[in-house]
């Protein structure tokens, strides 16, 4: 399967693009592999970047591509998801970086989370810090984000680890808006 819908609906949730030409992304909470032998080698994957046309993604859902192996999910949070993720105060948090690779040490406020000063679009890889399932999405969990079912890991609306056995809160990969409805991942 290189292009894959879930059947379940329409969910942009469950919507998967194939972007490189093989494989597919396991839907649920199957596990990602850590170690795959059929990645491409250390220096492909350095130069690999992906552009994503997030036209279509509508206020409350998420895209998720594939991306140098892995799932990225592009959520475009509604108000009061990014009021959620403000209103958390540092110090309740598991993990206190924001794990962002566009602002290197930052600290987790939900600011430092998302690509837009709004705090509207939030890219994440889908892959759980603990044992590396794949989290479910559309607020899922106590926390109205993620929630790994693996282990019971919960994620806030901004991604981070609020309970459950995961270290580190959902990565932020390098990615910014090359024009208005354009992601650039990488
Ligand atoms: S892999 Fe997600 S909770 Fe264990």
């Amino acid at each position: 399967m290189s292009h894959a819908e879930d059947n379940a609906g329409t969910r942009r949730d469950f919507l998967y693009v194939a972007t490189a030409a093989t494989g597919a992304v396991a839907t649920g909470a199957a596990v990602w592999p850590l170690v795959n032998q059929m990645n491409p080698s250390a220096d492909v994957l350095a130069l690999a970047s992906i552009e994503v046309d997030v036209a279509d993604v509508e206020v409350g859902t998420q895209l998720t591509v594939k991306w140098r192996g892995k799932p990225v999910f592009i959520r475009r949070r509604t108000d009061k998801e990014i009021e959620e993720g403000r209103a958390v105060k540092l110090e309740d948090l598991v993990d206190p970086n924001a794990e962002n690779d566009n602002k290197p040490g930052a600290k987790a406020l939900d600011q430092n989370r998302t690509l837009d000063e709004k705090g509207e679009w939030l890219v994440m890889i889908g892959v759980c810090t603990h044992l590396g399932c794949v989290p479910l999405g559309n607020n899922s969990g106590d926390f109205d984000g993620w929630f790994c079912p693996c282990h019971g890991s919960h994620y806030d609306t901004a991604g981070r680890i609020r309970k459950g056995p995961a270290p580190r809160n959902l990565q932020v990969p390098v990615a910014k808006f090359i024009d208005d409805t354009t992601i650039k991942l990488g």
